[in-house]
């Protein structure tokens, strides 16, 4: 069975995916340990809260420094000893330390399509600004394993979405959760969780 933590800041919609993938099978093996937010409004933690799974706040608010949040944070994952922490819509940068305790253990729903549109700044609906800006025909998701980068770990899975016309931030983003983010990362937690993937090279193969 894999533990999972998901690390989450605002809707939780991937959460919910996820959620909703465990309940109807198409993830298997797979248990939600534990919902952590740095947000104590997000509304993940309901979500998490209806399902009775265990949902808490670790905010960098609630401590003097940065450090001390980073090792509250790696504590209770340690102290959770899940075997996977999945950032959904997770807008803390998680810190080196627990990117090396949870080496090829940490995952990531981007709303672009990597190497595309992924860096420093590019996040919540400034992506899709970008990608509206550019004027680019297609875009998509992208979930990957988390290194020291950002957004620059081994790519697990992509899809593509189709960008409109009359599309505003807001429309293309709800299109690029439904028909990509909610597809692909409960697909790859599912991959994982029964030991299809393989990674070489800072490439993800997935076994048949
Ligand atoms: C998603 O677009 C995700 O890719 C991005 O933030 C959004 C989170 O949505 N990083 P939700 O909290 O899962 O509803």
């Amino acid at each position: 069975m894999l533990n999972i933590a998901v690390l989450v800041s605002g809707g939780g919609t991937n959460l919910q995916a996820i959620i909703d993938g465990i309940a109807n099978g198409s993830i298997t093996n797979t248990k939600i340990r534990c919902v952590i937010s740095n947000n104590p409004k997000a509304y993940a933690l309901e979500r998490a809260r209806q399902h009775n799974i265990e949902g808490i706040c670790i905010s960098p608010a609630d401590f003097k420094t940065r450090e001390k949040f980073n090792e509250a944070l790696l504590a209770k994952l340690l102290d959770l000893k899940v075997d996977l922490i999945v950032l959904a819509g997770c807008l803390v940068v998680i810190p080196p330390a627990i990117v090396q305790a949870f080496s090829g253990k940490i995952i990531n729903i981007h709303p672009a399509l990597i190497p595309s549109f992924c860096g420093t700044g590019f996040y919540g609906l400034k992506v899709h600004e970008e990608v509206l800006k550019r004027g680019v025909k297609v875009t998509g998701a992208t979930v990957h394993f988390v290194d020291e980068g950002t957004d620059t770990g081994p790519i697990i899975l992509q899809k593509a979405v189709e960008v409109l016309d009359d599309d505003t931030p807001q429309v293309l983003q709800r299109r690029v959760m439904e028909q990509a983010e909610w597809v692909i990362m409960p697909k790859a937690i599912d991959l994982i969780a029964n030991g299809r993937l393989a990674v070489a090279d800072g490439v993800v193969k997935i076994k048949k």
